[in-house]
C-alpha cells in the first residue's frame, strides 16, 4: 500500500488494519473561503449527516459578535462539531474542527497538534489570504502534509496557473495539480482528474449531488468531445500539457514530508471535487503518525494506550459543571472502562463514559484506536497537555501556549464574590480560553488573550456561568513573557522587579512588560535568564 510504504519506511511492520485506515485531519482556511460548506459536504458524503444545513448553522452563527456569544452558550453545538468521525471508502476519517475566527488562533494552533494532515481551503478568486498563511506556518512547524482545495470555481476565479504560482511563492511549497478546472465562473463545467484520468462534470441542477464521473483514455479520447465544447477542450488540452511540463509531478513522499501539496479545483457548495478530495485524503494523507514525548517517540502501533489532551471545553451544561477533555489517542486500542494513568497527578482514572463524536451526535465510545479523538467528561482534573497512559510517565511535547498579546485587569463587580472570580479564572485558564496572571504586588488578576473578542466572551461567560458580573480595566502592562533560568538568578531578578512579576495558573513565573524596551533590557542585563513568548504545556 502506498501510504504504508511512505510513512513507515519499507522495512517497518505494517500497522494493524484498524489503525492503518485512520486519517485524522483538520481544515485550515481564511474566514469565508468555504470551510463550513466543505465540512458539511464531507460529512454528507461520509453519511455522517443526512441533509445539508446541519453544519451551516454553525458557520453562520459565527459571523457576528452577539451570535457568537449565543453560540458559546449553546455549547452543545460547538462541541459536537469539534471532532467528527465518519467512514468513507474503507477509511475511518476523523475531522477535527479548527475555530475559524481570527481571534481564536491559539485554540487553532493546539488543534493542529492533534492531527496528522491538513486540508487548506482557498477561495479561487482570492488566493492565499492572511489567516491561511498564518495557519499554514503552524502546519509547517510540524511538517504536516497539506492537501489543497481551491474552492468557488463556479464563480469568476483567478487564472489556474496564477493561483498555483501564488501558493508556490507565498508558502514556498511545491504544488502539483491533482485536477485541472475546465472553465470557470458561469462556464465552469468541471475538472479533469489528473490522478484517475477521469472527467468530472458538475451538476448545477442539484447542489448536493455527486458529480458525474466518466472514465476516459487520456485527453485525446474522442469521447471528451461529447461532453466538453470544442473551445474549452482545446484550452484544457493546452493547459494540461503546459501544467505537466512546468509543474512537478505528484510525489507522495514529498506530500507526506510536507514539501508538496496536491491541489484540487472544486466548488464545495455544488458538492464538486469533494469525492476526489476524500479519495486524496485516503491515498495521500498519512495514517496516525508517531508522537514526540520528552522521553521517547510513541508510535501508533504500540500495544499500550496513550494520548494527550489538546482541548478542554467546560460548562457545556451550565447546570452541571461538567467539562469535556478532547484526547488524541496516540497509540493502542482503547476500550471503554479502561483505567488510565493521569500522568500529571499520578492518579488512576477510570474512563467509563468516553464520547465519540459522530458529527451531529455524541455517542459513547465502546472502543477507539490510535488516531481517534475521544471526549472524556470530567470535573476539571484534565487540562490541556495532560497525558493519559497505561502506566508509563509520558509527557507529550509540542503543545504550545502563547504569550497573550492583550492584557486587562479583571475585578469582581461584587467584591464579596472575589473568591468565585478566582475559581472562574482558574477554570478558563485550564480550559485554555485565556491566560491568567496573579501579580506579585496588587490585588487584581490580569487576564491575557490573543484577540480582543476573547475579553467579551470571557466576561459574558463569567457572568453567565458563575452569576458574577466583572469589570475589565486597562492595565499598565501590554505584554507577558514566561521567564526561566537558574533559581538564584531568577530569585534575584524577581526581587528587583517585583512590580513586573506574576505567576500563571500553573504557578510558573511571568514577567509583565510595558514596552519592548523591558524585554530588551532583560536580554541585555540578565544573560542567564530567558524570556519566552511561548510555553510548552506539559
Ligand atoms: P467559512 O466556513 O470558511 O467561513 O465559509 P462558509 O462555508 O461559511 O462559506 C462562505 C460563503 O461562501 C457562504 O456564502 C457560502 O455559501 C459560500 N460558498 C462556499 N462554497 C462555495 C462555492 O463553492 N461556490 C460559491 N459560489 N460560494 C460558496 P454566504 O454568502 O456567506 O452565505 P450564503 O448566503 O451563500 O449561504
Amino acid at each position: 500500500m502506498l501510504d504504508e510504504e511512505n510513512t513507515r519506511g519499507r522495512n517497518a511492520a505494517p500497522l494493524p488494519p484498524e489503525i492503518a485506515r485512520r486519517r485524522t485531519f483538520a481544515i485550515i482556511s481564511h474566514p469565508d473561503a468555504g470551510k463550513t460548506t466543505l465540512t458539511e459536504k464531507l460529512l454528507l458524503y461520509g453519511g455522517a449527516i443526512q441533509a445539508a444545513g446541519q453544519v451551516r448553522a454553525k458557520g453562520e452563527a459565527r459571523r457576528t459578535r452577539s451570535d457568537f456569544m449565543k453560540l458559546e452558550q449553546e455549547r452543545g453545538i460547538s462541541v459536537s462539531a469539534s471532532a467528527m468521525s465518519f467512514e468513507w471508502g474503507g477509511y475511518w476519517l476523523n475531522l477535527v474542527d479548527t475555530p475559524g475566527h481570527e481571534d481564536f488562533s491559539e485554540d487553532t494552533y493546539r488543534t493542529l497538534t492533534a492531527v496528522d494532515a491538513a486540508i487548506m481551503v482557498i477561495d479561487g478568486a482570492k488566493g492565499v489570504e492572511s489567516q491561511t498563511r498564518k495557519l499554514f506556518e503552524v502546519c509547517r512547524l510540524r511538517d504536516l502534509p497539506i492537501l489543497t482545495f481551491c474552492n468557488k470555481m463556479d464563480r469568476e476565479s483567478r487564472d489556474t496557473f496564477e493561483i498555483i504560482d501564488e501558493i508556490q511563492e507565498m508558502l514556498a511549497l511545491d504544488v502539483t495539480p491533482a485536477s485541472w478546472p475546465i472553465g470557470m465562473g458561469r462556464d465552469f463545467l468541471g475538472a479533469y482528474d489528473l490522478i484517475g484520468d477521469r472527467l468530472e462534470l458538475m451538476s448545477r441542477a442539484d447542489r448536493n449531488r455527486k458529480a458525474e464521473s466518466l472514465a476516459i483514455q487520456g485527453l485525446e479520447d474522442p469521447a471528451l468531445a461529447g461532453h466538453v465544447p470544442a473551445d474549452q477542450l482545446e484550452t484544457l488540452r493546452e493547459e494540461v500539457e503546459m501544467a505537466r511540463g512546468l509543474l512537478p509531478a505528484l510525489d507522495p513522499r514529498a506530500v507526506l514530508e510536507g514539501h508538496m501539496t496536491p491541489i484540487w479545483f472544486g466548488s464545495a457548495i455544488n458538492s464538486f471535487g469533494v469525492s476526489e478530495l476524500l479519495a486524496g485524503i485516503g491515498r495521500l494523507a498519512p495514517p496516525p503518525q508517531p508522537r514526540r514525548t520528552l522521553s521517547r517517540q510513541v508510535t501508533a502501533d504500540e500495544d499500550k494506550v496513550s494520548g494527550f489532551v489538546f482541548k478542554v471545553q467546560a460548562n457545556m451544561d451550565p447546570k452541571h459543571r461538567d467539562r469535556v477533555a478532547f484526547l488524541r489517542l496516540c497509540s493502542g486500542h482503547f476500550q471503554r472502562g479502561m483505567k488510565l494513568r493521569h500522568v500529571r497527578t499520578a492518579k488512576q482514572m477510570a474512563i467509563s463514559s468516553p464520547v465519540l463524536f459522530l458529527a451531529a451526535e455524541r455517542e459513547t465510545a465502546e472502543d477507539a484506536w490510535a488516531g481517534d479523538i475521544i471526549g472524556i467528561p470530567n470535573h476539571g482534573q484534565l487540562r490541556i497537555g495532560d497525558a493519559l497512559t497505561e502506566g508509563e510517565d509520558l509527557r507529550f511535547a509540542g503543545i504550545p501556549a502563547f504569550a497573550p498579546e492583550l492584557l486587562q485587569a479583571v475585578r469582581a463587580g461584587d467584591p464579596m464574590k472575589a473568591k468565585h472570580l478566582d475559581k472562574a479564572l482558574m477554570q478558563f485558564a485550564e480550559e485554555g480560553a485565556a491566560k491568567v496572571f496573579k501579580p506579585t504586588i496588587g490585588g487584581a488578576w490580569i487576564v491575557g488573550v490573543v484577540g480582543a473578542l476573547q475579553f467579551d466572551v470571557l466576561a459574558s461567560r463569567i457572568e453567565g456561568e458563575y452569576g458574577l458580573p466583572v469589570r475589565l480595566e486597562q492595565t499598565q502592562f501590554s505584554g507577558a513573557r514566561w521567564i526561566t533560568g537558574p533559581k538564584e538568578a531568577l530569585e534575584r531578578f524577581a526581587a528587583q522587579n517585583k512590580g513586573h512579576m506574576a505567576t500563571d495558573h500553573d504557578g510558573d513565573p511571568v514577567y509583565l512588560t510595558r514596552l519592548q524596551w523591558d524585554i530588551d533590557r532583560v536580554g541585555r542585563d540578565w544573560p542567564d535568564l530567558t524570556l519566552s513568548a511561548t510555553k510548552e504545556t506539559l
